[in-house]
């Protein structure tokens, strides 16, 4: 949540750091800001509530002034409403010195009073003004802006990202990392700053992530890293593997309908290199060895939102394939319910981001005590991954809208890798079937394909439906995670009640629900592979058309049983059972995206959201 950029360097800095704030925008969008230590020597700044646009506004009528330095920061606000005041940078020592801030300063309130009462005041209501005023006491003391950011970092608790910088120590930026993401990008003859690549990734492709408690201080042609406790530290360098023009939204309406077509890729991308001669190898995890993978006596995924719901249908690959028991947590409930893990737990952590903070947390609570822990992550150098025993990166490229999409489909993909290789080692599949799965792995991308065409037909069934208040989603086993996820969609997006069931619980109450009218998106399952299940379900349909449900199915080609029931039929193609939810979850994306587009809705910023929740 919020993000971040810092420039030292030749190029104009309001263009760099609006550029920045401009490809991060989703990690926060209720108000945005920039300071610059100007070629006066003073600091000139703007901020201003609302989306960046707001502030590109304000910096049309009202320029600053250009300097080689500066930051800026896309808020989501935590302490504070949104606001021009509580919008960041916040300055401090008369004006001299500005700082932004990511996350939450836990002890702000201690500090605030603290700092009240060595006769200082405050404008705002944000936690992030009390690290900017104490950086400026201790400035005041030192005259030195590391000095007084590292004995100021050391006084706060919570989870922090701070970038600081002061008129009198021209082209210098200092910054600290705690439970909070910071990336450096290596120019040449410019340096930068940014929660993630994408804050720079138009200026250099060569990028470290800052560890655990370091301080970095960048200038216009060196970095420097040192831990809290001054010892210097030495970066990991790593190559950004996508091109700005990957997070661009190169001509579509929407970062959420380019992302959606970028599906098929997402899955090629992450298959590809990991199969050999038909058989899934994946090197990242010779880390945990085989006799490991052979041992395991247990699986606990833990994830968040529709990081979870891939886990819960990678939980049917990695027990049907590998045979070992998993449970899916979702990783606020995991840290605090005291979880039984041991040293032949693997916990598997599934995050786009690798920053989500509760999921990290959940690592680090498996990791202390005795569990393995791997990670499923989509962005390179994140903090889950760096703390992880192993990281299966998913290469689904940028996702910059909120909903998640892309991701999604490469997380079950990574997932279902995991378990091939796992079945492969604890040789619990015949090598037919691991080469088969692996076959129809390798097919998911094409089969992708043919359901984006359903595209035109999803719209208008979307459009038909804008004033519906409630929408209502059954599956049953692979079918059900997918069911949670089109409701989740359809909530963020478009703002609507919607529910996931799975379609055995119906009569367990969920049937209540149904009255006349009422859209029902039921995943109905191959009635080839899953005969048993495929007639449940029929079933299921049948008992709510009685009640009066306006059913959608989403069905095999072919399936002649479900059209007598069914109001409308998305087809599917052919696939194996486990394969459907790859094909199943795609036209629920779309509905969701464009009835949200009905409604007049922002697809890729809906309200109250951000991409990276970065604070628990
Ligand atoms: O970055 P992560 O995968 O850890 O994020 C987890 C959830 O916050 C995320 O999937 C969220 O549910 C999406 N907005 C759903 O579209």
């Amino acid at each position: 949540m919020c993000g971040i950029v810092g420039y030292v360097g030749t190029q104009s800095t309001v263009d760099v750091l609006v550029a920045g704030l401009k490809r991060q925008e989703y990690r926060g969008y209720d108000s945005a800001g920039i300071a610059i230590i100007a070629n006066d020597g003073t600091i000139s700044s703007a901020k201003k509530a609302g989306k960046l646009q707001a502030l590109v506004d304000e910096l049309a009528a009202h320029p600053v002034r250009e300097g080689a330095t500066g930051i800026g920061h896309t808020r989501w606000a935590t302490h504070g409403a949104p606001s021009d005041v509580n919008a960041h940078p916040h300055l401090a020592d008369d004006g001299k010195l500005a700082l932004i801030h990511n996350g939450i300063i836990e002890n702000f309130s201690e500090l605030r009073a603290e700092m009240l009462a060595a006769g200082h005041d405050f404008v705002s209501e944000t936690d992030t003004e009390v690290a900017a005023v104490l950086v400026g006491h201790l400035y005041r003391e030192t005259g030195d802006l590391r000095a007084a950011f590292a004995r100021a970092v050391i006084r706060m608790h919570g989870a922090f990202t701070l970038l600081a910088m002061h008129s009198d120590e021209p082209g210098l930026i200092v910054a600290a990392r705690h439970n909070s993401p910071l990336i450096v990008g290596f120019g040449d003859g410019e340096n930068f700053l940014g929660s993630d690549v994408a804050a720079f990734v138009a200026h250099t492709h060569r990028a470290a992530a800052v560890g655990q408690d370091q301080i970095v201080a960048i200038t216009s042609d060196a970095v420097t890293v040192t831990d809290f406790a001054g010892h210097s530290v030495m970066l990991d360098e790593f190559e950004v593997a996508w091109d700005a023009s990957a997070s661009d939204k190169g001509g579509w309406s929407s970062f959420m309908a380019k992302e959606i077509t970028e599906n098929p890729d997402a899955v090629a991308n992450t298959i590809r290199g990991r199969i050999d001669a038909g058989l899934v190898t994946i090197p990242e995890l010779a880390e945990l060895g085989d006799d490991f993978l052979k041992g395991i006596s247990r699986i606990i995924v833990v994830a968040c939102g529709t990081a979870s719901y891939a886990g819960m249908v990678g939980a049917y690959a990695i027990e049907q394939w590998a045979r070992i028991p998993v449970d899916v947590q979702l990783s606020h409930e995991f840290r605090y319910r005291d979880p039984v893990v041991d040293a032949s737990t693997l916990v598997i952590s599934i995050s786009q981001s690798g920053e989500t903070m509760d999921t990290l947390m959940a690592v680090k609570y498996a990791q202390e005590h005795g569990a393995r822990a791997i990670s499923i992550c989509n962005s390179q150098g994140a903090t889950i991954p760096r703390e992880s025993d192993a990281v299966i990166y998913t290469h689904a490229g940028p996702e910059v809208a909120v909903a998640s999409t892309k991701a999604f489909v490469a997380q079950i993909t990574g997932l279902y890798l995991f378990a091939l290789h796992a079945a492969r080692v604890r040789e619990t599949l015949t090598h037919e079937d691991l080469t088969h799965n692996a076959a129809e792995l390798e097919a998911v991308p094409a089969k992708i394909e043919q359901v984006l065409t359903t595209g035109s037909t999803v719209a208008q069934l979307a459009k038909w439906m804008s004033d519906t208040p409630a929408v209502l989603f059954l599956g049953r086993n692979v079918g059900y995670p997918i069911a949670l996820e089109g409701a989740l969609k359809l909530k963020e997006l478009a703002y609507i009640h919607s529910e996931g069931f799975a379609a055995g619980e119906l009569k367990h109450g969920p049937i209540a629900l149904i009255d006349h009218g009422q859209p029902v998106f039921v995943i109905v399952p191959s009635p080839r592979k899953s005969a048993v299940i495929h007639a449940k379900v029929i079933s299921n349909i049948q008992e709510i058309r009685a009640r009066g449900a306006r059913v959608i199915a989403i069905a095999e080609q072919g399936d002649a049983a479900v059209l007598p029931f069914a109001d409308e039929v998305i087809q599917i193609p052919l696939a194996d059972p486990l394969f459907e939810p790859f094909l199943a979850v795609i036209p629920l994306q779309i509905f969701a995206m464009e009835l949200a587009h009905a409604k007049g809705l922002d697809v890729d910023q809906p309200r109250n959201l951000a991409k990276s929740v970065t604070v628990e």
